[in-house]
């Protein structure tokens, strides 16, 4: 019997002849749909033109919008872009920036058209607060010098709270049209002081206006700072129990205010502004647990042994006083970060002598400053808990960001070369290495790991990124430092508030000098991170790290190009690497170019002491 053949189930009988039929069509079928669908059916890209082209010229180009110039020549019909115009002050020390509100586009040089130039957010108003320091009145020498140190240090505080410090003097009050008249009337000699006060704030136009020894202290977002930070005072204000350390107002509501006190005073024999107005003309603000005021009476009850010093020799006694606030003010700041200082350190088995310099630094912020009264604490913050050598706030070096209140974010961002190098153990990086081996944007992917997951696109994790160095909220949680560069910047006390207690001591008084990087507490490492370095790896990094700052630097064309293919492969990792740089340089051109305005003002500022490191605080001696 033949054999019977079916076809959806029903049986068909096949002669040989219908068989080659059907044999041909279903070949003519076959051929026809794969020439149809081949075209989409294969996955289009890099990943194709990489495999074919792997051993040609793969290296990635920029995107073409990175030069204004090969669009416009492949297109002509598109408009040449313009690249938007210089900002001032916008490059130093090898970064230049763009400041615009559309920071957060993952690449800046869709923006700015220049692939050296970083998009960075708009720089926040600094609203202005004054002092009244009065340059006329005869000092020694040695007080002129302690309350230099002081203003510094009050200087500093407040510019590192987002605000620009200003320090008046008799000048700005001589300027003032109402000085001739009170110049004219026979006022008590305090009175006569505090007006001079007011003429010199009246003088540059209202804000705030601050007592040299009120400071802020309180992390960045505390209520009283946040209001004051906003820059708008609609109504004459003064703080509850604050004396005269504080004052808000509107150029309008100053004036009225001055002239009333001059011409219309409530008393005659009035000793200061506030006795000389009526009750009516300020809002009494009850709140203020962000503000430290050191006047004479806190002193005398909370810092009795200062205001002992302050009494046998005011020249000392001021110097005790500004070791006081200055360590008030670390003391503060470590208040505001429980969950200690995060070292990110990704991939940690080759990056140990990358990370050093922030691991130095977070050291040194958690070490105890020098203090003539270790165990007390702000006047504002009664209940903190005094810094104890014996037990330092927790370092740890987790290979991951993570966005967490309380946490303080040391990062030290590596140019793609950089972490190549060091992971690899690899110092003869070429072309064809870059192409066949390089993990792409590796240090960026294995930072955000965390945060974003895996199979995030480059982009995403740059924008996170950005968000992180530079959102309103990282600013005080976190400070990004390039790894390439050879110390730490030495402003940073300006970045914190206060002097950083840089090679401290270990009990904060004695003699006894910084414990080597072999005796301190070894910051927290989590197994889960990854591997730490065997001690013939960890001698191999220091020679890498240098050799990687000399390609950075090298102007040969072969270690430029290599450098240009690695960027070119890095986009996002490049990019970060750019914004960080940029970012950190552009808040120390803002505080140089204050610096540089304040210079022609009287009262101190601009003096050699801005970049003195703290080396005199350790030699504290009672
Ligand atoms: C960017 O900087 C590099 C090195 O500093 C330089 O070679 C390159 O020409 C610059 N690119 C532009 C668009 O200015
Ligand atoms: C971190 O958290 C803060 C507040 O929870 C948020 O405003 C900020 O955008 C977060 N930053 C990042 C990089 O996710
Ligand atoms: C801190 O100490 C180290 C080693 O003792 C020294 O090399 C460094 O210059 C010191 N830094 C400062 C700022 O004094
Ligand atoms: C800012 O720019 C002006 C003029 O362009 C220059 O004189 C000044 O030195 C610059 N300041 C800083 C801090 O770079």
């Amino acid at each position: 019997m033949p054999k019977q053949h079916t076809l959806f189930g029903r049986p068909v009988r096949l002669s040989p002849r219908r068989i080659s039929l059907l044999l041909v069509g279903l070949g003519l079928f076959a051929f026809f749909t794969l020439f149809i669908t081949l075209p989409s059916s294969i996955p289009q890209g890099p990943s194709l033109s990489k495999t074919l082209a792997d051993h040609k010229i793969p290296v990635p180009k920029v995107p073409k919008i990175h030069n204004p110039f090969s669009s416009s020549i492949l297109n002509p019909f598109r408009p040449a872009i313009h690249a938007p115009p210089e900002q001032k002050n916008s490059t130093y020390g090898g970064s230049s920036w763009y400041a615009n509100w559309n920071w957060r586009s993952p690449f800046s040089s869709s923006v700015t058209l220049d692939e050296n130039r970083s998009l960075l957010p708009p720089l926040k108003d600094r609203p202005p607060i004054y002092c009244y320091y009065d340059t006329t009145v005869q000092r020694e020498k040695a007080t002129q010098e302690a309350e230099s140190d002081l203003l510094l240090t009050w200087r500093r505080a407040w510019w590192a709270q987002g605000f620009k410090p200003i320090i008046l003097s008799a000048p700005e009050a001589i300027n003032n049209p109402l000085y001739d008249e009170l110049q004219r009337l026979n006022l008590e000699p305090t009175f006569k002081t505090d007006m001079m006060r007011w003429l010199a704030w009246e003088n540059m136009g209202g804000g705030l206006l601050a007592h040299h020894l009120l400071f802020p202290m309180a992390p960045r977002d505390d209520a009283v700072l946040s209001y004051l930070r906003r820059g708008e005072y609609p109504v004459l204000s003064r703080w509850e129990g604050m004396d005269n350390a504080l004052f808000a107002g509107t150029k309008t509501a100053i004036t009225e205010a001055v002239t009333k006190a001059l011409r219309h005073p409530e008393r005659k024999d009035a000793k200061d502004f506030i006795s000389a107005v009526s009750a009516d003309t300020f809002l009494v603000d009850p709140k203020h647990e962000g503000l430290a005021s050191y006047d004479p009476r806190t002193i005398e009850t909370k810092f009795a042994k200062v205001g002992e010093q302050l009494g046998a020799n005011r020249a000392t006694g001021l110097q005790s006083l500004n070791y006081l606030i200055n360590a008030h003010l670390h003391l503060s700041w470590l208040g505001s970060f429980p969950k200690g200082i995060a070292v990110v350190k990704p991939l940690p088995e080759h990056t140990t002598t990358m990370v050093q310099p922030a691991l130095d630094l977070a050291t040194w912020l958690t070490s105890c400053p020098d203090t003539p009264m270790p165990a007390t604490c702000p006047p504002n913050l009664p209940k903190c808990s005094p810094c104890v050598a014996t037990h330092p706030m927790k370092i740890s070096t987790p290979a991951r960001y993570r966005n967490t209140t309380g946490l303080y974010t040391i990062g030290t961002v590596p140019h793609p070369y950089t972490f190549a190098a060091l992971n690899t153990l690899k110092s003869d990086i070429d072309i064809p290495w870059v192409r066949r081996k390089m993990n792409r944007d590796l240090w960026l992917a294995e930072l955000t790991k965390e945060h974003l997951g895996t199979g995030v696109s480059g982009s995403a994790r740059v924008i996170t990124f950005k968000e992180a160095v530079a959102g309103d909220w990282a600013t005080a949680h976190s400070i990004w430092l390039t790894a390439e560069r050879e110390t730490l910047p030495h402003d940073l006390d300006w970045y914190f508030g206060f002097a950083i207690p840089v090679n401290a001591t270990d009990s904060g008084k004695s003699e006894t000098p910084v414990p080597g990087p072999e005796r301190r507490p070894k910051p927290y490492h989590d197994p889960g991170d990854g591997l730490l370095p065997t001690a013939e790896d960890l001698m191999l990094e220091p020679e890498l790290m240098q050799k990687a700052r000399d390609i950075g630097k090298s102007k040969e064309k072969k270690d430029i190009d290599v450098r240009n293919a690695i960027e070119a492969w890095n986009l996002a990792d490049v990019e970060a690497w750019k914004f960080a740089r940029a970012f950190l340089a552009r808040s120390r051109v803002e505080r140089l170019k204050w610096e540089e305005e304040e210079r022609k003002y009287a009262g101190g500022a601009g003096s050699d002491k801005e970049d003195k490191r703290s080396g005199g605080w350790s030699r504290w001696t009672e």
